[in-house]
């Protein structure tokens, strides 16, 4: 189905996932959850560093979706690098979310502070725990998050089995060429974290005028976008009319022109996130 992306074990993954970094605790953040699952989104990413996985769980719940029908995302935090560490995080993971398991697990960040072969190792040593979860049924995928090609690369010589996802910075303004290039090449699947660019893309007239070529909204482009160049979106809002707008993307095609007008864009409201540089 075109509204499933597979990654290399077969798992599908539902190709718009609602994103819940930085959204509100209690009320308004629950209350979207609740209007995106009624609205037909299946796939909810978020990630123990966030705190909306206790929110997620009872929207989850609440929902009464059947477990198999939904796809769930964490992540393994920093604090938490390393297999034992790792291995308890994801008991706390489940325990928040009310899940007996995972439809994808992640390590967070590449933590790439030090000397090479410290943060090297620690990343390997995390991804044991995440190779042990999947083989042992616990997680139906495993993968990282935030990582470059030089992250991946020693990760990936150590590996018995090969990470599946890669969630990044992903928007217009912010193409990410080199690291999607590598993750096609090993057919790993990019999921795209803040596909508005923190809402700041969407003031842009470039966008606008390609947009009104096509008759969506600025944030629809954005996101179809990502879904034309092979990456999962994961927009969040907060707003009923903007959330399911947000999940209607399958109405239209971006030509290959205007794709790459699009990845031609100069830089544009990103978040200066950058794992090479940035560390928690
Ligand atoms: P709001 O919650 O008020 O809708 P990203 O997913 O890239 O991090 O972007 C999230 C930001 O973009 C939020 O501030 C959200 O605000 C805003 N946003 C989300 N969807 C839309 C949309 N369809 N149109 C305009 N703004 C949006």
């Amino acid at each position: 189905a075109k509204d499933r992306i597979e990654l290399r074990n077969g798992t599908g993954v539902p190709c718009v996932g609602f994103g819940t970094w930085e959204l509100p605790e209690g009320d308004a953040g629950l209350g979207a959850l609740r209007q995106a699952l009624a609205d037909g989104y299946r796939h909810i990413d978020t990630a123990e560093a966030y705190g909306t996985e206790a929110d997620v769980g009872r929207a989850l719940r609440e929902s009464g979706i059947a477990r198999e029908e939904l796809f769930v995302t964490s992540k393994v935090w920093n604090d938490h690098r390393g297999r034992d560490a790792a291995l308890r995080a994801f008991e706390g993971s489940l325990e928040r979310l009310g899940l007996e398991y995972l439809d994808l697990y992640l390590v967070h960040w590449p933590a790439a502070q030090g000397p090479d072969d410290e943060w090297q190792r620690t990343n390997r040593q995390t991804w044991r725990a995440l190779e042990e979860l999947y083989r042992d049924g616990r997680v139906r995928a495993i993968g990282v998050s935030n990582f470059k090609r030089r992250h991946l690369e020693p990760l990936m010589d150590a590996a018995d089995i090969l990470p599946m996802v890669n969630q990044i910075e992903l928007h217009p303004g912010c193409a990410q060429k080199e690291t999607r290039a590598f993750c096609d090449r090993h057919d790993i699947v990019v999921e795209a974290w803040s596909p508005l660019g923190r809402g700041r893309v969407l003031g842009s007239e470039a966008l606008a005028d390609i947009a009104a070529v096509y008759g969506c909204t600025t944030a629809q482009l954005c996101l179809r976008w990502c879904l034309q160049r092979r990456a999962i979106p994961l927009p969040k809002s907060t707003d009923p009319a903007r959330i399911s707008e947000n999940a209607r993307i399958f109405w239209f095609d971006i030509s290959e022109e205007d794709l790459q007008r699009i990845d031609a864009l100069d830089p544009l409201g990103q978040s200066g996130l950058d794992p090479d540089t940035v560390d928690f």
